[in-house]
């Protein structure tokens, strides 16, 4: 079927890493540079549910967003190729990080957690940042999850948003993948 969609038509550029890491800002500056569309993926599943991600949690617990995470990353195969910023608990799961494989070129914002925690401007939309594990514990034990997924890690330490998309995205381009 050669005007259907496939697995290999679909070639993203999908960022992952810590909550505050910067993913969704860099992926939208990045798509508007580019000309690409910009999917935030925790948009679509709360579109998809009908409920933001606090709710989510609330009603269906962690799982049942883990569950809808997954199902949202299998969707981007019928997406056109665009630029797609992941939830920082998308490596979790192994079957998410061979679909991020599958997906396209995974680069890592990586940051330290206290950098991050300082970046988020609305903590009440995270509902593990108010759970009982501390956020320097949850990037420790994902850490080696985000690096074995990325084609890129890119650390994000003391630099502005400007200099994370102009450097990453000269080296996307350098590469020929933007
Ligand atoms: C989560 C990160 C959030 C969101 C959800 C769970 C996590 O996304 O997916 O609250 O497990 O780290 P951001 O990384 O965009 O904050």
């Amino acid at each position: 079927m050669p005007w259907g969609y496939n697995e290999q038509q679909a070639y993203h550029v999908l960022f992952v890493g810590f909550m505050g890491s910067g993913k969704s800002t860099v992926a939208r500056r990045m798509a508007q540079l580019f000309s690409r569309r910009c999917i935030d993926l925790d948009r679509l599943i709360a579109r998809r549910a009908g409920m933001d991600i606090p709710t989510i949690f609330q009603k269906e617990g962690e799982q049942g967003f883990r569950d809808r995470e997954t199902a949202a990353l299998e969707s981007l195969f019928l997406e056109t190729s665009s630029i797609v910023s992941c939830g920082g608990g998308i490596t979790i799961r192994e079957r998410n990080q061979q679909l991020l494989k599958r997906l396209g070129t995974v680069i890592y914002l990586k940051v330290d957690a206290d950098e991050a925690v300082s970046r988020i401007s609305r903590p009440e939309t995270r509902p593990l940042l108010s759970g009982d594990v501390p956020p320097r514990e949850i990037l420790q034990a994902r850490a080696a999850s985000y690096e074995s997924v990325a084609d890129i890690c890119f650390d994000t330490a003391g630099k502005s948003i400007d200099e994370v998309v102009n450097t990453l995205g000269e080296l996307l381009w350098k590469k020929g993948i933007l």
